[in-house]
């Protein structure tokens, strides 16, 4: 592993540690639906979208842990979802997640499509809590703003826009490359982007900035999607903790498929160094935020 590696595997341990206690407590009748919601949120995974909210709110100044660890939480709770209901058999049909069974093999559909209605929920129940118990009218107000990013990047006009194209572009020989632009940027893309908005809205970024990392976020989450599509052909299982090949099962029409290996991965480095260009305007050039944006590019998991 390279230096790089670790130092991304201790901070998403870190960031683990802080949203671990905003998990859902695992007792009364609904019992099973929160023993499923855990199971996959404990699963393992990157943890790359808090990461990426932890470094923007540090890098525009942000201090408080207390006030960002609510929305930490509620990212991976909403990314954790969308996996558990993408893996669904009425979606993408995969059987490993996270190196584990995927959430409806481990318990059953019912059980899976709740826990990710569980988890939905959850993530906005967590940020309302938050937001009850806040006493700064400015700060109040930094909340109501990233609760209202989190909600339009998860739902039509991002994520889920995404996801429902997705599918409905399946088994389907004419995709465009605008339609798998529009694919990637909402089911991918939006949740990144929503990642680096908050935390730069909740440690008080002006207007222009905020722009400005939302099109960070919108090239990092295009070039982390094709980099998903090239690992889908030849990544390793055992590594990606996924089933490979899946998108070729599912007869899907990728930016791999459109573009070929080479081509794809010259431009999701294109995007990837784009990112970064637009990450120095913000004086970030040396930060750990920079770090990851490159690693990102030559991932294997
Ligand atoms: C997988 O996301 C779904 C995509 C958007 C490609 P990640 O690759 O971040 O999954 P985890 O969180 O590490 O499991
Ligand atoms: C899924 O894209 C993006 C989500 C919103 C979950 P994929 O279907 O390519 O993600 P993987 O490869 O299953 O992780
Ligand atoms: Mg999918
Ligand atoms: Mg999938
Ligand atoms: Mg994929």
């Amino acid at each position: 592993m390279s230096d790089i590696e670790i130092k991304i595997g201790k901070k998403s341990e870190e960031v683990f540690k802080i949203i671990e206690p905003f998990f859902p407590p695992e007792e009364g009748l609904q019992k099973r639906v929160c023993e499923s919601m855990n199971y996959s949120l404990r699963a393992g995974g990157k943890r790359l979208r808090p990461l990426l909210m932890l470094e923007s709110y540090k890098l525009f100044g942000g201090e408080d842990l207390s006030k960002i660890a609510p929305f930490l939480a509620a990212i991976e709770m909403i990314h954790t979802y969308s996996l558990i209901h993408d893996d669904l058999p009425a979606m993408d049909n995969d059987d490993y997640r996270r190196g584990k069974l995927t959430n409806h093999k481990m318990f059953d559909e019912p059980t899976a499509i709740l826990a990710g209605d569980g988890l939905l929920n959850f993530a906005f129940e967590t940020i309302g809590k938050a937001m009850a118990e806040e006493d700064d009218p400015i700060l109040l107000k930094r909340e109501a703003h990233a609760n209202r990013i989190l909600g339009k990047k998860a739902g039509i006009y991002g994520m889920i826009g995404g996801q429902t194209v997705d599918i409905e572009s399946e088994h389907k020989k004419d995709v465009d490359l605008d339609t798998i632009l529009f694919i990637h940027k909402n089911k991918t893309a939006a949740l990144i982007e929503a990642s680096l908005m908050i935390g730069a809205v909740m440690a008080g970024a002006d207007e222009e900035s905020i722009r400005k990392i939302e099109e960070i976020g919108e090239n990092v989450g295009l070039a982390f999607q094709i980099q998903d599509d090239i690992l889908d052909v030849i990544g390793n299982s055992e590594i990606l903790g996924k089933n490979v090949g899946s998108d070729a099962q599912n007869e899907k029409v990728t930016y791999v498929t459109l573009k070929g290996i080479d081509v794809s991965m010259n431009d999701q480095k294109a995007m990837s160094e784009k990112a970064l260009n637009i990450l120095d305007e913000l004086n970030g050039k040396d930060t750990f935020l920079a770090e990851i944006i490159s690693f990102l590019v030559t991932r294997n998991k």
